[in-house]
């Protein structure tokens, strides 16, 4: 697939911002997943420990982030030469944990569109269809990667 300089723009621009308040993202991206899909929980072994609200647990944060700022520093080099080299690096040890954790193709889509609400809700100015549009295809290109490689070591 061939990115438009025009969709790579929005990408970039818009990940600069969300990357301002990173962890604030972050976590408002987590609990986008757990409010549309919460059996999805089940799968966060640091969702395991309730004795405090999960956007205060230093694990919780942690993982956020990295989850948030891999999609978003992988998306943001899309059409760029090079550009799967961040995801490439740790792909197969990513698809590793997710096959371990139990995780399904279906599952993807829950993550894309906590991913999607999370960027309106903190770009509201920003949002327009095509930054909507662009988004989802950098993700689309990561989570298939992904999954290929899921499939692969399946
Ligand atoms: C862990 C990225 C999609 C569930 C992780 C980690 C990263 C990551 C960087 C940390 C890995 C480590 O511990 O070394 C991504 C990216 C995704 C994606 C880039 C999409 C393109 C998903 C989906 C699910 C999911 C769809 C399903 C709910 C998990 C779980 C863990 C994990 C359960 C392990 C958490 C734990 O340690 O308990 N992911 N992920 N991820 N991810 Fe994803």
């Amino acid at each position: 697939k061939v990115y438009s300089k025009e969709s790579v723009a929005l990408v970039k621009q818009s990940w600069e911002l969300l990357k301002v308040d990173a962890q604030a993202n972050a976590v408002a991206f987590f609990k986008e997943v757990f409010e549309i899909a919460p059996a999805a929980k089940g799968f966060f072994s640091f969702m395991q420990d309730t004795s405090i609200p999960f956007e205060d647990n230093p694990k919780v944060k942690f993982h956020a982030l990295q989850v948030f700022k891999l999609t978003g520093d992988a998306a943001a080099q899309l059409g760029e030469k090079g550009a799967y080299e961040l995801l490439q690096s740790r792909l197969h040890s990513l698809a590793a944990k997710h096959l371990s954790k139990g995780v399904q193709d279906a599952h993807f889509e829950v993550v894309k569109e906590a991913l999607l609400r999370t960027i309106a809700a903190g770009l509201p100015d920003l949002w327009s269809p095509a930054l909507k549009q662009a988004w989802a295809d950098a993700y689309d290109a990561l989570a298939t990667t992904l999954k290929n490689e899921m499939h692969a070591q399946a």
